[in-house]
């Protein structure tokens, strides 16, 4: 049983949990509430003994992901409030990026502003065939304000992140796909199976080392080669004293599945 939420469907199958955002009727448009709602439901979710595996972020309803922030409940702020709300964004992204389970977005049509800077903050990213996604927020005078102005560039390289980031355009699958914003594209009614799929083989894998190296991933993009190179060697020798490496090793001698207790 999870926890009852006004603005998201949060469920569970097993190891793999499933957030939506659900506010179809406004596209899914992420207010103060949901973003609050989203930091709660990923803590639900991704923390704890009976933590789940991974974690996948979708749209509720036909057309969208997340169409961008919630620009009515937007227009009224002023600086203070304008920060405190970009606030609430970063701190459910820098989450999802520190969570120990895998963070996949199964984006099912428009990915819009913060709604793509949600995607961005995940460690995969998958579209359907009918998605569309940018970062319009110039037309509406502002940056991003979750995260979008530094994790798109580091993605996709700064041009391609300036184009996107300075003309506003909204991009086809394809087109996103073809600059690597997306790992594949899907039809629509396949993209949750997909994802789905993906995150049930990820947790087949030993669970400490999937926490572990995505710590590395993120942990090493912002540091030097040489002291990121020292922490690869330390957690590796790290995880030699966990019961998972030894039944990991045991399991392949002995030509068998291992089966992981995250110790
Ligand atoms: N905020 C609030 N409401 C939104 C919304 C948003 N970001 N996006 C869509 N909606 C609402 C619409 O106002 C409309 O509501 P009503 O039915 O009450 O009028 C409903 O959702 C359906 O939208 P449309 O009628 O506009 O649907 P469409 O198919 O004609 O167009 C769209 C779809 C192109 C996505 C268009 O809705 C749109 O341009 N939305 C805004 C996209 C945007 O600018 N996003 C960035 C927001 S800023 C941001 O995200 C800042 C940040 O980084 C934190």
């Amino acid at each position: 049983m999870t926890a009852t939420y006004e603005t998201l469907l949060v469920e569970r199958e097993g190891p793999i949990g499933i957030i939506s955002f659900n506010r179809p009727k406004a596209l899914n448009a992420l207010n103060a509430m949901m973003l609050r709602e989203l930091t709660l439901a990923l803590r639900e979710l991704g923390e704890g003994a009976d933590a789940v595996r991974a974690i996948i972020l979708t749209g509720s309803g036909e057309k969208a992901f997340v169409a961008g922030a919630d620009i009515a409940e937007m227009a009224p702020m002023g600086a203070w409030a304008g920060r405190e709300f970009s606030q609430l964004g970063h701190i459910a992204t820098a989450l999802m990026e520190a969570l120990p389970c895998a963070m996949i977005a199964a984006i099912n049509g428009f990915a819009l502003g913060g709604g793509l800077e949600m995607a961005l903050a995940c460690d995969l990213i998958y579209c359907s065939e009918n998605a569309r996604l940018g970062q319009p927020e110039v037309n509406l005078g502002v940056v991003p304000g979750f995260g979008g102005s530094q994790r798109l560039p580091r993605l996709l390289g700064k041009m391609r992140a300036k184009e996107l980031l300075f003309t506003g355009d909204m991009i086809d699958a394809k087109k996103a796909h073809e600059i690597g914003l997306v790992l594949d594209v899907l039809p629509k009614d396949q993209l949750l199976a997909h994802c789905k799929n993906v995150a049930q083989k990820i947790a087949t894998k030993g669970p400490l080392a999937i926490a572990r190296v995505k710590q590395l991933v993120e942990h090493g993009a912002d540091v030097p080669l040489r002291d990121a190179n020292h922490q690869e060697c330390d957690t590796f020798g790290l995880l030699f004293d966990t019961d998972d490496r030894r039944e990991g090793m045991r399991a392949f001698v002995e030509k068998r599945p291992a089966t992981f207790t995250r110790k």
